[in-house]
């Protein structure tokens, strides 16, 4: 006979497999498509780029492309051309790209091109590669008619380098600067994060992007001038296929935004999304991935920031960092998207 606590006890068992939790799950016609999610709040405008495609039914991969063009373009100083440099003053570029077959392309380390994230798609789509570095990169570009750009700083980027050679002092602070009340130097209404404050402090916000278009394929993209002031030569987690991006048309896609060390040090992206392969909802898949970098690094934790966003094939949505202050941006209908405020470890 069934009793009530044999009942209670079958149905936990139920929910924690996968395939028996997928008869639970929203059929796959009731899914929230097309869907675009980026990190923070210039996410938003990102979103936009990325939905001119998704609306009238394009693939997303070509959407999460135009998003990270969008963002290369500006002149921002965390993403692209103008972004802050290395210690030695060279702005080198990171981005990835995949779709829902497994197709992935990376560069890392890339100089001098506005657009890396379309290095990277064509390193996926005409090589038998997937990550190239440096200069191969950059001669790969060259010879695929991408322009060789000017070997100079924007104005603000010069600015930063100059008050940062003052001490040299590598220091990743991310954005909890902001949440100890700093002010950030970007003012609000302009379209991008702020990550650079008035004290000479910096932060910075890679731009990721997931996204599903109206046939189901989902599809991402990661674009990065990573760590202000880093060594020369240092590599973060964005052009890192499972650790900056990862992608499974079976199950959705994750990106990360933050210190790359410690996301490449978890297979963090790969992790969300074997979470959700597992029956977590992006949101649990988020939440368990920051829960394992923080068991990992006990007492670093709270000084760095790192933040996971999520989707999967329902368009579910999920977001959870290690510290206050990660930003995401959702656009899943014709109304501008909206920015949400992560949850986080640390409250
Ligand atoms: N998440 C970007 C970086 O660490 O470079």
């Amino acid at each position: 006979m069934t009793t009530r606590r044999s009942f209670l006890r079958w149905s936990a068992f139920a929910v924690s497999l996968s395939p028996v939790r997928s008869l639970f799950a929203l059929p796959k016609s009731a899914a929230v498509k097309p869907i675009v999610v980026s990190t923070w709040d210039s996410g938003l405008a990102v979103n936009a780029a990325a939905w001119k495609v998704l609306k009238p039914g394009g693939y997303a991969l070509d959407a999460v492309e135009e998003s990270a063009r969008s963002i290369e373009s500006e002149i921002s100083c965390c993403v692209g051309l103008g972004g802050n440099p290395d210690r030695e003053g060279h702005v080198t570029l990171d981005a990835c790209i995949m779709n829902e077959k497994y197709d992935c392309g990376s560069v890392a380390g890339l100089e001098r091109i506005l657009h890396p994230i379309s290095v990277a798609r064509k390193v996926m789509e005409t090589t038998p590669h997937v990550m190239l570095i440096g200069e191969g990169a950059q001669q790969f570009a060259v010879a695929n008619g991408f322009k060789l750009e000017e070997d100079k700083l924007s104005a603000d980027a010069e600015k930063s380098y100059k008050e940062w050679l003052k001490k040299s002092e590598y220091k990743p602070l991310m954005n909890i600067e902001q949440q100890q009340g700093k002010t950030p130097k970007r003012a609000a209404g302009g379209p991008f994060a702020p990550n650079q404050f008035e004290d000479g402090s910096f932060n910075h916000d890679t731009m990721g992007t997931i996204a599903m278009d109206a046939k189901g394929r989902v599809s991402g993209s990661c674009t990065t001038s990573g760590m202000a002031f880093k060594m020369r030569g240092r590599i973060g987690d964005s052009p890192i296929i499972g650790a900056g991006l990862y992608v499974d048309g079976e199950v959705g896609a994750a990106t990360s935004s933050g210190q790359g060390e410690e996301v490449i040090r978890l297979g963090g992206t790969h992790l969300v999304v074997e979470f959700m392969r597992n029956g977590a909802t992006p949101m649990e898949a988020c939440k368990k991935a920051v829960e394992r970098l923080v068991k990992i690094n006990p007492k670093k934790a709270k000084d760095f920031q790192v933040g996971f966003i999520a989707i999967n094939l329902q368009g579910e949505v999920g977001a959870y960092s290690v510290n206050k202050g990660f930003s995401y941006a959702v656009t899943k209908a014709d109304d501008g998207g909206k920015v949400f405020m992560a949850e986080s470890y640390y409250k």
